[in-house]
């Protein structure tokens, strides 16, 4: 049996030896296309090869593409588990001609490798051409032997491929396998052809078309070719089955599911476990590249498949989370065809075992909810919208959760009612993205790129060049000049500016023609294209023209060193803290750096001295920082540090600083840190000049933010921190290094100073200062009234107990003359409790006061009143409450 990773290698291997460059697979999150919302194809990453807007050293491809088909145009999401072929994610094996060979060599090349290499039997196999594509069936009839009824002509749009509403596009040829008359079918085009019986392997496109948004259509500057053949179906057939999910890759995650929940993988689980072993897939490979869970965008699909997955094992029975158990066996699986997987499997673990220990906690609870929302409708009822909608905001069940529990009821949701109710909810949202207007604006740039071609970016070795003007853009529109005091965006063939990515900020600078001069107050990029946002200062700038561009230099070297400390900080951070350790989000400003990094709980004091200490001893050692050009695989291969779903090229930068002692590490001998990277770096580690960490806090779940200087700011941090230092030794009239001991004592002084007055207070009180008389009986009661000046509110309680204990039996009212205020207390001993409320008494009191209420217990009432003048008033009024 051919297992699905030989497959893989033999169909990257037959490619590669007819000509092809085996091109790794591109993130899941397409770089280069703002319309999709992931990779959903092998031709994705070539979109611009085919338009001839980007070239590259070779014409003919071959790759292995991740892809994913949930959320967005693609989505099998709802039918996952419960068929043989959908999945969320798949692997499309393609091979690619960019205006090298067109039909005539793409369907021969496709023939042989299924009936010669694969071994299929040419009989069972049968094709589809677009119905005008005379040249598709000759080719087909002469190469395959193949006969009239065996090559289907269809009229449709599924014999006429494209990526999307724009874009390359043209003519395909299908290839389908006929599994036998003992399953259900009819081939394509034929009323049956929804059956499982013939089942469509490959797709082979040719690409000669490029459509517009206004409808119309070019043809490619090169006729090309673009093919996809889902791995998963020509290794089912390969392994002598029709079902998707019974070869050997998804057959162990499905053991690796039924082993973890001890049940039969073919079972009453059975769907279960494929709904596991599918969602699995896509979500340990979207966070490979990056995608985290979140409640919009691709995160929110990301945790839609999660749950799914989730509810899945809690209906296996699974007592705690299952997900991140069967990590360890995707890895083994695919991680030696996907490294990203093996690099990011600790991350992927703690990030499910998270997720799933969150959404438990509420997935009981939300399906005792639907349950009981279901009792209570009628027989078959849709379930409203609004319970819908409760699941979804309070219990966390995404919508399609919640469809595919009723699934298994035979019931649906009112999904016009559950729209009306996410409504409001949807137009907050939009109103959040519409305000950027960066999408608008994009389109232009598009346009840019086409006419002028990408910016070259020069600004590694300089930062100053020159460069032409390709494009004036003032509100997303194309001008020739612009005058001064005008705003206005210049796009240049090249530039030293840096435009903002990878965390760095984009350089600020000027520009200058023969016309006039230019501010450069940020540079960005779209399309390739670099954005200079610029004002011009004087006379006026025209497209096309020459000009000179001067990147602010002293801000440009702030970032470097931000830039290259964050590097070192990152190893820091994974020496001191664990592998797990992995970049979520940096910025490298001038004035600062920030790093944000994958971590579960706080950073130790002991841990930021020794990471701070760690990251200045690579400085002092004042190493070259190496920046080297290699293929991805190499640079991994070295055990470079990659951003995970950053889009690298065929060629990637290596940023290598720092030697350190001891094993070293990867082939790369003792580099201390090697990451790949875009952004500017400084010469030496050593022009870093110094690194002082601010702290460090929570930036979101599992994630740390760190903060640091570099260079003069760190200085001059330092700098302030000890004239701080001195000015509060200054004050202590003691050497700084005694500080700390002398506020240590000056506060126990102060602490005991603070109890000595107390007590003196109530000394004080309890021995006179009376400006009423103290103890008198009234209805038989004795009753110690006394106004006290010198004592504050906080004394009272204890005077109240000490002139309680006094008298043994009776009642207290002390009232603190607090300058401007009253404060009041009111006793009452305990013998007297049950007949007369320290509550009442104080109230009475508190009332003549000017104060409001006050409270307290029977024996003892606290409050406040305005002003002291009264007291004369307020123990009259006691004394009326002690009469009855
Ligand atoms: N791009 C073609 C497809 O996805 C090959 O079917």
């Amino acid at each position: 049996m051919q297992t699905l990773n030989e497959i893989r290698s033999t169909f990257l291997n037959y490619f590669g030896d007819n000509g092809h460059a085996v091109v790794p697979s591109s993130p899941l999150v397409p770089r280069n296309d703002p319309t999709l919302m992931f990779t959903a194809a092998g031709m994705v990453q070539f979109k611009n090869l085919f338009t001839g807007v980007e070239t590259r050293n070779y014409s003919r491809a071959t790759t292995a593409q991740k892809c994913v088909r949930a959320g967005g145009k693609h989505n099998d999401l709802d039918n996952v588990g419960y068929t043989a072929r959908h999945h969320t994610f798949f692997e499309m094996l393609g091979n690619f001609s960019f205006g090298d060979y067109f039909k005539e060599d793409a369907i021969p090349l496709a023939w042989d490798l299924l009936t010669k290499v694969f071994g299929i039997d040419a009989s069972r196999l049968l094709v589809t051409v677009y119905h005008t594509d005379d040249e598709a069936v000759e080719i087909w009839k002469k190469h395959a032997g193949l006969s009239d009824d065996r090559i289907i002509r269809i009229a449709t749009d599924d014999n006429f491929w494209s990526a999307g509403p724009t874009g390359p596009c043209g003519p395909c040829t299908e290839i389908f396998y006929d599994h036998g008359e003992h399953i259900w079918g009819g081939p394509p085009g034929s009323p049956d052809e929804d059956g499982d019986r013939f089942v469509e392997i490959w797709n082979l496109v040719f690409m000669q078309y490029e459509q517009f948004e206004d409808g119309t259509r070019r043809d490619l500057p090169n006729k090309s070719i673009d093919t996809g053949m889902g791995i998963e179906r020509v290794a089912a057939l390969l392994q002598g089955t029709n079902d998707n999910y019974a070869t050997d890759l998804m057959r162990s995650l499905i053991e690796a599911s039924a082993h973890a929940t001890n049940s039969d993988p073919d079972g009453a689980g059975k769907t279960h476990h494929r709904v596991i072993a599918d969602h699995l897939r896509s979500t340990s490979f979207l966070m490979a590249d990056g995608v985290m869970p979140s409640n919009d965008g691709r995160g929110y699909v990301l945790r839609r498949i999660m749950r799914r997955a989730m509810r899945h094992a809690h209906l296996l029975g699974a007592k705690d989370p299952l997900m991140h158990r069967l990590v360890p066996a995707l890895v083994g699986q695919m991680g030696q065809a996907y490294p990203e997987l093996g690099q990011a499997q600790s991350m992927i673990e703690q990030t499910l075992l998270q997720e799933e220990t969150r959404f438990r906690q509420t997935l009981d609870r939300g399906l005792k909810l639907l349950d009981d929302a279901l009792v209570a409708l009628p027989e078959g009822a849709d379930l409203p919208g609004d319970a819908a909608f409760k699941l979804y905001d309070t219990f966390g069940f995404p919508l399609d959760l919640t469809q595919d529990a009723l699934r298994e009821k035979g019931r649906a949701v009112d999904t016009d009612g559950f729209d009306v109710a996410m409504a409001e909810q949807k137009a907050k949202a939009r109103a959040a993205w519409s305000g950027s207007g960066e999408a608008a604006d994009a389109a232009i740039w598009f346009d840019v790129a086409d006419k002028s071609g990408v910016t070259e970016f020069l600004g590694y070795d300089t930062e100053t060049a020159e460069g032409k003007i390709t494009a004036l853009v003032q509100d997303g529109k194309a001008v020739e000049v612009v005058q001064m005091g005008q705003q206005v965006q210049i796009a240049l063939n090249q530039t030293p500016f840096y435009a903002e990515s990878g965390g760095q900020i984009g350089d600020t600078g000027t520009i200058r023609t023969d016309t006039g001069v230019a501010r450069i107050t940020d540079t960005r990029k779209a399309a390739g294209v670099f954005i200079h946002f610029a004002e011009v200062e004087k006379g006026s700038i025209s497209n096309e023209q020459s000009s000179v561009l001067e990147v602010d230099i002293a801000r440009r070297s702030a970032i470097r060193a931000n830039h290259s400390a964050t590097h070192l900080l990152h190893e820091a951070l994974r020496h001191a803290l664990g592998d797990h350790v992995a970049q979520r989000g940096s910025l490298n400003a001038a004035d600062r750096l920030r790093f944000d990094f994958s971590h579960n709980e706080a950073v130790s004091a002991d841990q930021i001295v020794a990471i701070e200490r760690e990251v200045n001893s690579y400085i002092r050692q004042n190493t070259s920082v190496e920046t080297r050009i290699m293929t991805p695989d190499d640079a991994r291969a070295l055990g470079a540090q990659a951003l995970f779903g950053e889009k690298y090229g065929d060629e990637v930068r290596v940023v290598s600083m720092g030697v350190q002692d001891g094993s070293g590490k990867g082939s790369d001998g003792n580099t201390y840190s090697l990451e790949l990277c875009g952004g500017t770096h400084v010469r030496q580690t050593g022009d870093i000049g110094a690194f002082v960490l601010l702290g460090d806090s929570a930036s979101s779940a599992g994630v740390r933010r760190i903060e640091a200087l570099t260079g003069a700011d760190a200085i001059n941090y330092l700098r302030k921190q000890d004239q701080t230092l001195a000015l509060a030794a200054q004050e202590l009239k003691a050497p700084a290094a005694d500080v700390p001991a002398r506020i240590s004592a000056l506060m126990d002084e102060r602490r005991s100073l603070a109890n000595e007055v107390a007590q003196l207070r109530r000394e004080l009180a309890m021995s006179g200062g009376a400006s009423a008389p103290g103890a008198q009986t009234v209805n038989g009661v004795a009753f110690h009234a006394q106004v006290l000046q010198g004592v504050t509110g906080k004394d009272l309680p204890a005077l109240v107990d000490e002139h309680k204990s006094r008298i043994g039996s009776g009642a207290v009212l002390l009232i603190a003359d607090t300058g401007g205020k009253a404060a009041v207390a009111a006793g009452v001993t305990d013998d007297l409790k049950g007949t007369l409320s320290a509550v009442d008494i104080l109230r009475a009191a508190v009332a003549e006061l000017g104060g409001k209420g006050g409270g307290g217990r029977p024996d003892m009432a606290q409050g406040g009143g305005a002003s002291a003048d009264n007291a004369q008033a307020a123990i009259e009024a006691a004394k009326i409450v002690l009469k009855g």
